[in-house]
């Protein structure tokens, strides 16, 4: 189960991500918004974030105008490693290097095709592990710290 969520900025690449999850068959928890009604990207990038750190989704996807305010909501719960991707290549490495379990795109920086085509690469990376766990471990040591 996917958890996905959205302000007015990133409607239209989470609508073609849904789009794009449904025909692959892939579950997905829509968290809102539903219109393009100017909202506050916290409340929906919270309720999303949280739904991952308490197990109820495996991952997330979570979208606004630039995928850096959702961003930085998202790495304030426990447990999120939450990455904003603009490119192929970091959507890749922060899998197999960051273990990131939720992914933050902004609509007024990328267009649908690319959103999507980062979501697929977020969801078919597995984690290299090896010399990488030990620096998520690091990241989690940091967070229990905190
Ligand atoms: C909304 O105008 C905009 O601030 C929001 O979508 C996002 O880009 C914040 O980081």
């Amino acid at each position: 189960m996917i958890a996905i969520a959205c302000d007015h900025g990133g409607l239209d690449i989470k609508n073609a991500i849904i789009k794009s999850l449904e025909e692959k068959g892939i579950e997905y928890k829509d968290f809102g918004t539903y219109t393009s009604d100017s909202v506050d990207y916290p409340e929906y990038a919270y309720k999303a974030a949280k739904a991952v750190a308490e197990g109820e989704c495996e991952k997330g996807i979570i979208c606004c105008g630039t995928g850096i305010g959702v961003c930085i909501v998202a790495n304030k719960v426990k447990g999120i490693r939450a990455a904003t991707v603009t490119n192929e290549f970091c959507a890749e490495m922060t899998r197999r290097h960051n273990d990131s379990n939720v992914i933050c795109m902004g609509g007024r920086v990328i267009d649908e095709a690319t959103a999507v085509k980062l979501t697929d690469i977020f969801l078919s990376t597995p984690f290299d592990g090896d010399r990488h766990t030990k620096r998520v471990d690091m990241i989690k040591e940091i967070e229990s710290k905190e």
